[in-house]
């Protein structure tokens, strides 16, 4: 057997995100939640996380186009793509749901889907760990050899009756132990103090664990694909992709 082959088809087992991929997505949450409008007072600055990302991973290789039933006190967003996997899209997609939002009704346009969105600006969200899978055939879609995106998000998101962030002057309320850079709340490195001890006193953590009974929002059951229209299979698609409908998302809501 030629060893391109072999060395192919391990790389391909093995697959997962690598350093430069994970920057992508976190440096794009942080860049929506950075700029948020209008501003919020306690938006936390998300920080990557390798046991989020590890959790991630093992759920994306199953290949299954439905939320994780042991994600447990985790936020988790989908999303699906052929023939390529754009990661930035991917984060510019769910935050684009934005459109869709009123922060000041907390109320999303019926028929459309808010919770991807509300995810990303989740003001107390501060950790997330994604991991994503080639997968041959993904359960719950019919078109076949997409890649599948997951990430999962502490402390989850989309509380029901809670507004994603405080609307108000950038970073007038950012929880003790936290500075202001690029209007986000970021944990003070200079301290002497582990960050973990740092971050077990962050008032976020406290206020969300008090929230560890209320249920999350059924929207925040939130999967989202694109996928290239039928014809071109083997094309880079890109930017076309944000002209698809929604109907494609909307036939996929769980
Ligand atoms: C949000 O809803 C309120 C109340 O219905 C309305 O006054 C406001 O214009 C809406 N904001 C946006 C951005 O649509």
């Amino acid at each position: 057997l030629p060893p391109l082959f072999l060395l192919l088809t391990a790389l391909e087992l093995s697959w997962s995100l690598s350093d430069e991929e994970k920057k992508i997505i976190l440096d794009g949450h942080n860049k929506y939640r950075s700029g948020v409008s209008p501003p919020a007072m306690d938006m936390l600055k998300m920080s990557w996380d390798t046991e989020l990302e590890a959790f991630a991973q093992a759920y994306a290789e199953k290949c299954i186009w439905d939320h994780n039933k042991e994600r447990g006190r985790r936020g988790e967003n989908l999303f699906a793509m052929a023939p390529t996997l754009d990661l930035e899209f991917a984060v510019e997609d769910w935050n684009g749901e934005e459109k869709y939002y009123n922060l000041t009704t907390s109320t999303c346009v019926p028929g459309q889907m808010c919770g991807h969105y509300t995810q990303v600006v989740w003001a107390s969200t501060h950790q997330i760990g994604c991991g994503a899978k080639f997968c041959e055939k993904i359960d719950g879609i019919e078109t076949e050899e997409m890649y599948l995106l997951v990430c999962n998000y502490y402390p989850p998101g989309n509380m029901k009756g809670r507004k994603p962030y405080k609307e108000g002057p950038s970073c007038s309320q950012c929880p003790e132990g936290r500075v202001c850079v690029n209007s986000l709340c970021e944990v003070e490195v200079d301290t002497g103090y582990p960050v973990s001890s740092l971050t077990t006193e962050d008032p976020a953590l406290l206020e969300s664990s008090a929230l560890d009974t209320e249920e999350l929002e059924t929207n925040s059951d939130q999967t989202n694909m694109d996928q290239p229209t039928a014809g071109a299979p083997n094309t880079f698609l890109g930017p076309s992709l944000f002209l698809l409908p929604s109907v494609i998302l909307v036939g996929l809501l769980l």
